[in-house]
This record gives C-alpha cells, sequence and structure tokens, in this order.
C-alpha cells in the first residue's frame, strides 16, 4: 500500500490550491454578501482542465483519476465552497449522470463536451417537494409523443439550477411503477416550457446558485433520454455514490479551510502575555481537530481510489461523507469559537466557513440517509 500522492495528482493539487488563492480568495466574502457566482472562475477552471478531470477523453473530459478531482474539489472548497459545490455538481451530479448512463458514446460526448470544458454548467434534477431522502417518490412525468417526450412536474434545491445549459431531469416514464419507472432527459436551457422557479435564498453556500426548475409540457427528443425506460431510479443512485464523493471532498476542504485560519490565529493572537497556543487546552483542541481531519481524508481518499479502481464504492462514499461533512461542521464551529468575537466577524472567513458547512450534512443524502445505507449493508 502506498499512501504517496502521484506527481500528476501533486500537479493537479497544486494548480488547484493557486487558483484558489489566486482567482477565488478575493471577492469570496463579497460574492457571499451578494449571492453572487464566480461565473468566469468557472470557465477558467474549465480551461484549466479542471472540470472535466476524471472523464475519458473521447467524451471530452482529461482522462485524470478520481482521486486527482478529489483533490481539486478539496482545494478549491478551502477557500470557496459554493464553488466546490457548483463545481462538483456539474462534474459529479450532472457529468455522473450522463457517464453512467446507457447512452451511446456520441451522445455521451454531445451532452458532456461543453459541460467539461467548463464553457457551461450542468445541473442534476432529481429532488422534488415531495421526494427529497425518498427519491424515489418523483411524480414529475414523461410522456411519449411520437418520438419526442412531453415532460412536466416541479423540481427543487438545484444546484447551479438558474445557470445551467444542460439538466439531467429524472421523470417517470412508467408512473404506476413508481421508482421502478423512472428515466432520465437531458433538457437543454430554453426549451419551451422549462423555466427556473424560485431561486434560494440560504444559510450558507450563498454564492451557489440553487432553485426550482418548472417543467410545463417540455418537449424533448426521444434521443435525449439516456436511460432504458425504468432505469433511472438506479442511475440517480449510482451518481450520487460519486457525488457524494465530491461533498466529502468539499467537507474535507471547507474543515481544512477553517483550521488553517484557527493554526495562524493560534499562532499570532497573544492574551495574557502568550500566543493563544500556548494554552494547552487551546492546543491539545488543534491536536483533536488535527485527526478528526486526517482521519476523514484518507477514508475519502481510499472512496475515490475505489471508484477509480472499479471496486464497489457506495458504502465508501456514504462513509467518506458522512466523516468529511461532520468534520467540517465541527472543526468550523470549534474554528469560530477560538477565534472568540473576531470569529462572528465576516472578515475572519470561519463564520462563513461554518454557515457553508452545515449543508454538507444535510445534501447529497442527509448524514442520516448515509448511515442507513452503511448500516443497511452491515445487516444485509
Ligand atoms: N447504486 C445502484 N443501484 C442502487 C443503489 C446504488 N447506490 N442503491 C439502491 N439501488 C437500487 C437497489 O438495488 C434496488 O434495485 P432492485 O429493485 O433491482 O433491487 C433499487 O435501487 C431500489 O433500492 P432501495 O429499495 O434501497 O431504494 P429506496 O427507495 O429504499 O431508497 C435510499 C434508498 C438510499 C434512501 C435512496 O432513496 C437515497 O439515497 N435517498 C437520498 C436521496 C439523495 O441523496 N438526494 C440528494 C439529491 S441531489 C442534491 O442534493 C442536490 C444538489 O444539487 C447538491
Amino acid at each position: 500500500m502506498n499512501f504517496e500522492l502521484t506527481q500528476e495528482q501533486k500537479a493537479v493539487q497544486e494548480m488547484a490550491r493557486t487558483f484558489a488563492k489566486e482567482e477565488l480568495l478575493p471577492g469570496v466574502l463579497e460574492r457571499d454578501a451578494k449571492s453572487e457566482f464566480p461565473v468566469e472562475q468557472f470557465h477558467k477552471m474549465g480551461e484549466l482542465g479542471l472540470v472535466g478531470l476524471p472523464y475519458p477523453k473521447e467524451v471530452g473530459g482529461q482522462g485524470g483519476d478520481y482521486l486527482s478531482y478529489v483533490l481539486a474539489v478539496e482545494e478549491i472548497s478551502k477557500v470557496d465552497a459554493s464553488m466546490g459545490i457548483g463545481y462538483s455538481v456539474a462534474t459529479s451530479l450532472y457529468g455522473g449522470s450522463v457517464m453512467n448512463s446507457a447512452a451511446p458514446v456520441e451522445k455521451k460526448r454531445e451532452f458532456l463536451e461543453d459541460v467539461l470544458a467548463g464553457k457551461c454548467f450542468g445541473s442534476f434534477g432529481l429532488t422534488e417537494p415531495n421526494a427529497g431522502s425518498d427519491a424515489g417518490g418523483c411524480i414529475t412525468t414523461a410522456v411519449k409523443d411520437g418520438d419526442d417526450y412531453i415532460l412536466n412536474g416541479l423540481k427543487c434545491f438545484n444546484t447551479n439550477g438558474p445557470l445551467a445549459e444542460y439538466t439531467a431531469v429524472y421523470a417517470l416514464t412508467e408512473p404506476e411503477k413508481k421508482s421502478k419507472g423512472l428515466s432520465c432527459f437531458i433538457v437543454k436551457k430554453g426549451t419551451p416550457g422549462f423555466k427556473v422557479g424560485k431561486i434560494e435564498d440560504k444559510m450558507g453556500i450563498r454564492s451557489a446558485q440553487v432553485s426550482e426548475m418548472i417543467l410545463e409540457n417540455v418537449r424533448v427528443p426521444a434521443s435525449n433520454m439516456i436511460t432504458a425506460s425504468g432505469d433511472g431510479f438506479k442511475l440517480a443512485m449510482k451518481t450520487l455514490d460519486g457525488g457524494r464523493i465530491g461533498v466529502a471532498a468539499q467537507g474535507l476542504g471547507i474543515a481544512e479551510g477553517a483550521f488553517e485560519i484557527a493554526k495562524e490565529y493560534l499562532k499570532t493572537r497573544e492574551q495574557f502575555g502568550k500566543p493563544l497556543f500556548k494554552n494547552q487546552y487551546l492546543a491539545f483542541k488543534m491536536a483533536e481537530l488535527e485527526c478528526e481531519i486526517e482521519a476523514a481524508k484518507w477514508v475519502l481518499y481510499k472512496a475515490a481510489i475505489d471508484k477509480q479502481e472499479g471496486r464497489p464504492y457506495s458504502i465508501p462514499a456514504a462513509r467518506a461523507k458522512y466523516l468529511c461533512t461532520e468534520a467540517a461542521m465541527h472543526v468550523t464551529t470549534e474554528a469560530v469559537q477560538m477565534l472568540g468575537g473576531n470569529g462572528y466577524m465576516k472578515e475572519y472567513h470561519v463564520e462563513r466557513m461554518m454557515r457553508d458547512a452545515k449543508i454538507t450534512q444535510i445534501y447529497e443524502g442527509t448524514n442520516e440517509i448515509q448511515k442507513l445505507v452503511i448500516s443497511g449493508a452491515l445487516f444485509r
């Protein structure tokens, strides 16, 4: 077993770290205040090859490995978790839906190329007002009409929704079969009847764009159906397994970002005539947090390697998502506390990181759902 990153992985990590520092850190507080997504920076990430990193060249990707992609999401999220999720949803959830589907390779390329090049955004339309954790409870329908399908329904909490050129929409082609009648369609922005609904006003990841997507008699060609009829639920679940690795990387990045700020603060801030870290209580607290981050990190990297090497990764992904996002919440909360009054102020960044961390315990399957997946395998 070798715990060293390869030269290529280190190079991606360094590139993403530099990009985050130079391109995302300036303006991150302002974007959080104004709920504005750094669209131009996303295009630049595409040019750097980060968006299409883990996909084969034949569909427009970079042919890199999944751990490199995880390292990139981690570095980006250390600085800007809103970009972390916009990036991860485009790559893991939209990209994953197409890549894991039954579509022929030319179709995959058609639907992926521009998103993987960072020229435009992809989004994932599964969740509905009454189908959250119970993802199989979707009621959006797709009815065959000649060579087309007509889609009707309402999707919610769509990350990248207002920005997306392409959305993977999960809809019932055989409603009587419930989740076994779900299929997946690629719907392009501007298709008549496909509209952005309410744009959400959120606690954290404030610059990420999250909205409802309304489907009113949306006509899409049958060739945009990327699953066999009824295979949509399994595609969504498989895709979410990959997405959860992305959210785990986002959580880990948030935890590490807050940890680094707290470390610097404890070294430079003096009270009672000595730097804060000379208080054993605070130094021990940092030691505990460091262990938590390190443990979560290796569970995540292992999940990425399992996926990369074709081993089953549902359970590793659920473990990584659970551990890394719990670490994100814990470390950011402790960081705010260790920075005291300053920690509560926006300019020190950790309060934003604490708000950003909360959603990582919720989306792409709440952490209770991750425990359901893990315990389900334990007692199968
Ligand atoms: N991969 C492939 N197939 C899978 C699978 C997986 N990981 N998990 C389940 N399946 C298959 C099962 O094998 C089963 O197939 P058969 O019927 O042939 O046996 C079928 O799917 C149904 O499985 P279950 O009976 O286990 O399904 P369920 O209805 O009980 O649901 C669940 C299981 C784990 C609770 C699932 O509903 C789930 O993951 N819920 C959470 C949904 C979620 O993560 N939503 C996030 C949306 S994205 C988002 O957050 C927005 C964003 O933009 C960031």
